[in-house]
């Protein structure tokens, strides 16, 4: 699959929805916990930072959306943390392990050291052991587990946090 790597635009937000939702619905992966409209998602995308990153791959056979990262600053409150930045990435439920993760980090991160960030933190529920995979693979390492840093519908889950140091 030819794939396209280009930072996002607002009407991108129907196609990231489409990626995103069934993701939430299913319930296993990500901390969002209600699905998103396109509405907020577009307005997301309109007032993501300007230092952050937020790519999608598209598939250049017919311009389908097929995943995205965002990688944005880890705090606003304080500048100490200035070089550090938080990222997601999310790949259509049924054309995962075809290396369009990989693709979207390797671009992601080519841009964020331009924009002045020197590593990438994240957090990954105990229980996504495709994703901590995925970001080990990626060159992540394993900073240790945030006990019952989740809770959903009264059940407590670990998330593991991870960090990986750019470099040119
Ligand atoms: C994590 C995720 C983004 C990976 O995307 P992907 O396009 O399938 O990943 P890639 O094909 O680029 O995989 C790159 C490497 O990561 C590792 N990897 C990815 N998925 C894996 C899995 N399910 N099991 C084991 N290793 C995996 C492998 O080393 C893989 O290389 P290989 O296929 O040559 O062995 C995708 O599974 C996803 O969207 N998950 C749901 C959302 C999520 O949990 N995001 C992370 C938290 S923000």
């Amino acid at each position: 699959m030819e794939l396209l790597i280009r930072a996002v635009r607002p009407q991108d937000a129907e196609g990231i929805v489409n990626i995103l939702n069934p993701i939430i619905e299913a319930g296993e992966d990500t901390v969002l916990d209600a699905p998103l409209t396109v509405e907020e998602e577009r307005e997301f995308i309109v007032n993501f930072p300007g230092r952050g990153v937020f790519h999608v791959a598209e598939r250049r056979e017919d311009s389908k959306i097929v995943g995205f990262l965002s990688l944005e600053p880890f705090a606003s409150y304080t500048h100490v943390f200035d070089h550090v930045a938080v990222m997601g990435t999310y790949v259509d439920l049924s054309l995962r392990r075809r290396g369009i993760g990989k693709c979207l980090a390797s671009a992601a991160f080519e841009v964020a050291l331009r924009n002045g960030f020197e590593k990438v933190f994240t957090y990954i529920r105990a229980r996504n052991t495709e994703a901590l995979a995925f970001y080990l693979g990626l060159g992540f390492r394993i900073v240790g587990t945030a006990h019952r840093q989740v809770k959903i519908d009264g059940k407590y889950e670990d998330e593991t946090i991870v960090e990986k140091f750019l470099s040119v």
